[in-house]
């Protein structure tokens, strides 16, 4: 049995990991603390797969509860995506950021010395390049956080560059996501945010469904082809596919590396717009606001260096992503509740 713990599985990202490890092999074992997840998630992971995985209801921060799970188990690797990810609310509540973020991480890794497991993929994001000097964005790029979200990835990621300096035995991947939207084609499991989205796929999809009146087109006078912020929106199964590949290239990789994953396409808000109206058949309708603060003209990734060591590459286009996206928004109006 080839055991792997993912934390904050029962996440967006975490709970479409599971379906490809389950699918490829793998016994995941989930740990979540359900601060932003729901307790069904396990129970749409087994419609989709027929296994319904084991999961702890532990908070990272707690080192006991960690070292218990540890002691039921032998874990081959870690997959880390337990964390807290709003941005505005990292600008309010640093304390509560840094204490779970990076804090947890430390007790997390701590335990997994302990138990000499040294295999680790983290979940990193394109926010640790800041605002870019240059697109597409490369690995060895300026790293610079503008929020204290941003700034917890880029300790985390510091943390991990030298626990690899301090013993050879760890196997650390870096994976810096772009931005993930979609959700498994299954329309079962997808992104569940609380309140009001802060990102733009969840809004737009909630416009669509009439939860909410119109989305905010923050600023049309960027310096890109229409005017609107340019991204690297990436299906979350192809995401989620990158974390089976960077598990799978452990064993040949010693000591911390970190790779982008994107697609390396860059789409503005208004043809993200009309790409979602064309699958949904539903009109968004939008007003052009201000700029939204620390808000960045284009973001996308020069996704190279996981083809060459992950062999990893993304498949699905904007198409894909805005029918899936879609059918996960219809069949869950209310998210899992
Ligand atoms: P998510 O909120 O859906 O998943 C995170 C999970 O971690 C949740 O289930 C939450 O309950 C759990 N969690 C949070 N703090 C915890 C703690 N202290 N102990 C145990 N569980 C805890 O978010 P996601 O979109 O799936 O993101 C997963 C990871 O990817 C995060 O680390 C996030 O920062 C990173 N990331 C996300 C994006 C994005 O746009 N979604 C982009 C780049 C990076
Ligand atoms: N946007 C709008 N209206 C909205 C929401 C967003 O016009 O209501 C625009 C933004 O201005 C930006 C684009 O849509 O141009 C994408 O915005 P998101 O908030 O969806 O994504 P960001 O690129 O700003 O940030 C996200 C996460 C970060 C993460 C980053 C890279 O929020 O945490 O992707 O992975 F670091």
């Amino acid at each position: 049995m080839r055991e792997i713990l993912v934390t904050g599985g029962a996440g967006y990202i975490g709970s479409h990991t599971v379906i490809e490890l389950i699918e490829n092999g793998f016994t995941p074992i989930l740990l979540d603390n359900f601060s932003n997840s729901s307790r069904k998630v396990t129970e749409r992971i087994e419609q989709i797969s027929g296994v319904r995985p084991e999961c702890y209801n532990v908070d990272i921060t707690d080192r006991k509860a960690l070292q218990t799970v540890f002691e039921k188990h032998n874990f081959e690797a870690v997959v880390h995506f337990a964390g807290l990810k709003a941005v505005g609310e990292s600008v309010s509540e640093p304390l509560r950021y840094y204490r779970n973020n990076v804090q947890g991480s430390l007790e997390l890794f701590k335990v997994m010395t302990q138990f000499d497991c040294f295999k680790l993929v983290f979940s990193s994001s394109a926010t640790v390049y800041g605002d870019p000097e240059f697109v597409p964005i490369s690995e060895n790029a300026k790293l610079n956080a503008t929020n204290p979200y941003g700034q917890s990835k880029l300790m985390i990621e510091s943390v991990l560059r030298d626990l690899a300096v301090s013993n050879s035995a760890w196997q650390i991947s870096i994976l810096r996501y772009f931005n993930p939207v979609a959700a498994h084609e299954s329309g079962l499991i997808g992104d569940n945010p609380n309140g009001i989205p802060n990102n733009l796929m969840p809004y737009i999809a909630q416009v669509a469904i009439g939860r909410l009146d119109k989305l905010a087109v923050f600023g049309d006078d960027y310096s890109t082809p229409d005017g609107t912020g340019v991204r690297d929106y990436i299906h979350v199964v192809d995401l989620a596919y990158a974390h089976l590949c960077a598990l799978n290239a452990l064993d040949a990789l010693h000591g911390c590396q970190a790779y982008n994953i994107g697609t390396g396409n860059g789409y503005s808000v208004l043809e993200m717009i009309k790409a979602f109206e064309k699958a949904s058949g539903k009109k968004i309708p939008y007003e052009v606001q201000a700029r939204r603060p620390g808000d960045i003209a284009a973001c996308y990734a020069k996704p190279s260096l996981s083809k060459e060591c992950l062999g990893w590459v993304a498949e699905y286009g904007l198409e894909k992503m805005m029918e899936d996206h879609w059918r996960w928004q219809s069949n869950n109006p209310d998210g899992y509740s």
